[in-house]
């Protein structure tokens, strides 16, 4: 009997090694190195089983702009797709468990059958019954959709090739498996056979194919990320299950703008699309509390204006905790530092809170400012004025930093009627008249600078 090789694959992005490792030697993530059995050389793919005879064109000749595209009656998300779907593109959703990926693609489902497009949604993950009481609840009624609860992929391509759906979907692409590949279903190896084969399938018969991929943290699954190369567009789903609100990310895309957002809502109904982020997210303000500061913040291309909310409150333990939802710990930490150091504040007794509103996550050190004068308002006990927002890097000085794209953040100030802003007094060089002219902007150069603008302390 020949002996099977195995071989050792990082879940995170897919590299190769031949012994076990700690950590792995491409991506340096811990622990992601997983055992498979080596793959048999597939001699007969590459001779595609193509439809169209492909052949090389002149550069000059070839027609860009000519995508066929098709809209799926969601306005964020087609202009996150860059104003439709490709027609027979493949295309990658990723996300957390619950998040909301098999609803947003079944409503999708219904969007492509009323354009007269045939379905078929490979539900491995479900039985047929249990998409099928989730279609009811969300209302989807269609003789286009073909439900199939299947997850071995010679059936599903048996079916394709049955049906000759316009649109498919693979739900989820760690479910579905070859039986003549030696790994478990979820593998690097399987997963990538199996998107390597939707992608025949789509650019050989002009199918436009979703799959879904679950990202998780145990590990035990191959993530999204190694099948980034495949796919023409990765979108992301990020948000956390609790709150309704879930970000859609374009991480690439061949068709359109990457590293765009677009914001949904999630409901009993499904997934509906929010058209205005700030207006949304600041609809819940308690507006004259203290601890509470609006924040211009960018996500993708555009600016969004959030509520970071702070609690300072007495510690009834030796160590006092630091709490952060939706913002580094580490930076959390850095921020009270400063504060402590720079305004005298003695935060060491004291349990301090600090939370994005909505559920949102933000990394960029244009919220320091903002986050820190939350902390300040509560620890004061002073509201600060509902009519102002705050932007700026705090350094470890206390020294407030000009940051980017600061033009797009007043502007979304202004549309949303506020009447102040405070920011870096760098980022007062060369703006715009008319938005100067529209809104009060007033630059600081240092923590406690604001602090005095705005506390009056
Ligand atoms: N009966 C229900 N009523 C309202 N919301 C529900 C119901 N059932 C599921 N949901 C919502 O749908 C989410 C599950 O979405 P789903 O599309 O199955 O996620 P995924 O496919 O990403 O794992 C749940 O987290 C919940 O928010
Ligand atoms: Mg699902
Ligand atoms: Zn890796």
């Amino acid at each position: 009997m020949v002996k099977q090789k195995t071989v050792w694959v990082c879940n995170e992005c897919g590299n190769k090694e031949f012994k076990w490792m700690g950590n792995c030697n491409s991506c340096k993530n811990w622990n992601t190195l997983v055992e498979e059995l080596e793959a048999p050389q597939n001699k007969g793919r590459f001779e595609a089983k193509t439809l169209h005879v492909t052949k090389p064109v002149l550069l000059e000749e070839v027609d860009t702009a000519n995508f066929k595209r098709f809209q799926t009656g969601y306005r964020e998300l087609d202009r996150l797709m860059g104003e439709g779907i490709v027609e027979g593109s493949l295309n990658l959703l990723g996300g957390e468990p619950g998040i909301g990926k098999s609803t947003l693609l079944l409503q999708l489902s219904k969007c492509f059958a009323d354009q007269g497009r045939t379905v078929l949604y490979v539900c491995g993950e479900e039985s047929a019954q249990q998409t099928s009481l989730r279609a009811k609840r969300l209302g989807i009624k269609s003789d286009k959709i073909y439900l199939f609860s299947e997850t071995l992929f010679s059936q599903i391509r048996a079916q394709i090739d049955h049906i000759r759906p316009a649109v498919l979907i693979v739900d989820s692409v760690q479910i579905v498996y070859k039986s003549e590949l030696p790994s478990a279903p979820g593998s690097v190896t399987q997963v990538r056979e199996i998107a390597m084969d939707c992608m025949h399938i789509s650019k050989g018969n002009g199918i436009t194919t979703f799959m879904i991929g679950h990202v998780t943290k145990s590990g035990d699954i191959a993530g999204p990320r190694v099948l980034e190369h495949i796919v023409d567009t990765v979108l992301e789903f990020e948000g956390n299950r609790q709150h309704g609100y879930r970000l859609m990310r374009s991480v690439k895309n061949r068709f359109g703008p990457t590293d765009d957002v677009a914001l949904f809502q999630m409901s009993e109904k499904g997934l509906h699309e929010i058209l205005n982020p700030s207006l949304t997210f600041l609809e819940e303000r308690l507006s004259g509390s203290p601890g509470s500061v609006i924040i211009p913040t960018i996500e993708g291309t555009r600016a969004l204006l959030i509520e970071v909310q702070a609690l300072v409150a007495p510690s009834s333990f030796a160590s006092p905790s630091r709490r952060s939802t939706g913002l580094d710990a580490k930076r959390l930490s850095l921020l009270l530092a400063v504060l402590e150091k720079r305004m005298g504040y003695q935060l060491h007794a004291l349990d301090v809170f600090v939370s994005i509103a909505g559920g949102m996550k933000i990394t960029e050190p244009a919220i320091d400012l903002g986050t820190m004068i939350a902390i300040a308002s509560c620890y004061c006990n002073t509201p600060i004025p509902s009519d102002t927002v705050v932007m700026g890097e705090v350094g470890l000085g206390g020294e407030v930093r000009s940051i980017p794209r600061v033009e797009s953040r007043i502007k979304e100030a202004i549309n949303l009627g506020f009447k102040r802003i405070i920011l870096s007094s760098k980022n007062l060089k060369g703006l715009n008249k008319k938005l100067t002219e529209k809104i009060v902007l007033q630059g600081v150069s240092h923590v406690e600078e604001a602090v005095k603008t705005l506390l009056r302390v």
